[in-house]
C-alpha cells in the first residue's frame, strides 16, 4: 500500500499564511504532520505563536508547531507589520494559546519526518526559505527523502513586491531560496504572477462574515488589515491577493494550473537592485515551452482566478464542487 502523504507547512504566520492553514484544516484531505516557522511577516517565535493561535481556532492543537530561523543568512528579516499588522494577525489580539510549540528545532523536526516517511513527504513552503536551507544542510539526503516542494514565492514576469525586481519570501532569504532552487528535488514555484490574480474582495469578506462561526468571524476580521494594506500601497481598492492559499490549494492539488512550465530557475544573490530576483527562463513562451535543458522548477504562470470562491466555500464549510486533479 502507499504510504499516507503528510504535508509539513513551513510559513512565517501571517494574515495569508493563517488563511491557508484554515483553508488545509477545513477539508483538503491532506494530513497535516506538523507546522514549522520562520521570521518573515512577523518574527519566527510569534510566527508560531500565531500559528498555534489559528491551530486552536480550528481545534487541531494535536498538530506540532516548531519554531525555525530567527533571522536569515544575512541578518535580520525586516518584518511587515504595515501589511500583517502589528500581531502579525491583522490587529486582531487573539488570546495567547492555550499550548506551547515544540521544544524541537524546525529544520530538525523537518529531517526527522523525512527519515520517518521516506517518499512520502511534502513540503509548503510559505515565508522565506531559510528552515528548508537549513535542512538541507543537515540532511544532503532530503531530496530523495521528500516527494514534493511546493513554494509561494518569487516574480517572474510580474514585478516584485519587496523590491522591483524581488517578491517578499526570496528577497527575505535569497541565498536560501538559491540553495532550496538547486537542491535537484521537485519543485513547485507558485510566484506573483499567478497570485496576484487571486483576489478576495469585500463581498467574499461579508460572505465569511454572515456565516458567523469563529473561524469565519476571525478570517472576515483579519481582511481589514489587509485590505487597509492593499486598498493604501497597491491596488487603491479594497482587494487583496490570496498568496499563501492558492499555494497551499496547488500543493494538495485542489487547483490545477492554466500555465506551469518547467523552467530552469535561480535566483539573484548579488548586491544589486535584482537581489532576490527570481531568474526563470521563460524565453520559450511564444513556442509554447519547449523542453529545456536545466529545467528544475515548475513554475506556475497563470491559474483561473476563480480560487478565492473556493477558498471562501470551504471557510465557509460549504460543500464544493467537484475537486479538479493536479
Ligand atoms: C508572501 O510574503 C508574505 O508577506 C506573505 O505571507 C506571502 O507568503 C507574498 O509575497
Ligand atoms: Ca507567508
Amino acid at each position: 500500500m502507499a504510504p499516507k502523504q503528510t504535508l509539513i507547512v513551513d510559513c512565517d504566520t501571517g494574515i495569508d499564511d493563517a488563511l491557508a492553514l484554515l483553508y488545509l484544516l477545513g477539508g483538503s484531505g491532506v494530513e497535516i504532520g506538523a507546522v514549522t516557522t520562520v521570521s518573515g511577516n512577523t518574527d519566527a517565535e510569534t510566527a508560531a505563536l500565531n500559528t498555534l493561535r489559528v491551530l486552536e481556532l480550528a481545534r487541531r492543537t494535536d498538530i506540532p508547531v516548531s519554531v525555525g530561523a530567527r533571522s536569515n543568512w544575512c541578518g535580520d528579516v525586516p518584518l511587515a507589520p504595515h501589511v500583517h499588522g502589528s500581531d502579525g494577525l491583522g490587529n486582531t489580539d487573539l488570546p495567547a494559546p492555550t499550548t506551547a510549540p515544540s521544544p524541537e528545532p524546525a529544520a530538525e523536526l523537518i529531517v526527522r519526518l523525512a527519515r520517518r516517511n521516506p517518499g512520502a513527504l511534502r513540503l509548503l513552503a510559505i515565508g522565506p526559505l531559510t528552515n528548508l536551507a537549513t535542512a538541507l544542510l543537515l540532511e544532503p539526503d532530503l531530496p530523495e527523502l521528500v516527494e514534493h516542494v511546493t513554494i509561494m514565492g518569487g516574480a517572474v514576469r510580474h514585478p516584485g513586491n519587496a523590491t522591483p525586481a524581488a517578491e517578499a519570501n526570496i528577497h527575505n532569504d535569497p541565498e536560501a531560496a538559491r540553495i532550496v532552487l538547486r537542491a535537484g528535488w521537485p519543485v513547485t514555484l507558485v510566484p506573483l504572477d499567478a497570485t496576484m490574480g487571486e483576489l478576495l474582495t469585500e463581498q467574499h469578506q461579508r460572505r465569511l462574515a454572515e456565516r458567523g462561526s469563529p473561524t469565519t468571524l476571525f478570517t472576515s476580521s483579519i481582511l481589514d488589515q489587509y485590505f487597509d494594506f492593499y486598498e493604501r500601497d497597491i491596488f487603491g481598492e479594497r482587494r487583496a491577493a490570496c498568496h499563501d492559499p492558492l499555494a497551499a490549494a496547488i500543493a494538495v492539488g485542489d487547483v490545477a494550473p492554466v500555465l506551469a512550465p518547467v523552467v530552469a530557475t535561480d535566483v539573484d544573490t548579488g548586491d544589486g537592485p535584482g537581489r532576490g530576483a527570481t531568474v526563470a527562463d521563460v524565453r520559450g513562451q511564444y513556442r509554447g515551452f519547449p523542453e529545456q535543458q536545466g529545467a528544475n522548477v515548475r513554475v506556475v504562470l497563470e491559474t483561473e482566478r476563480t480560487f478565492p470562491d473556493l477558498l471562501v466555500d470551504r471557510l465557509c464549510g460549504a460543500p464544493e464542487p467537484t475537486r479538479r486533479a493536479a
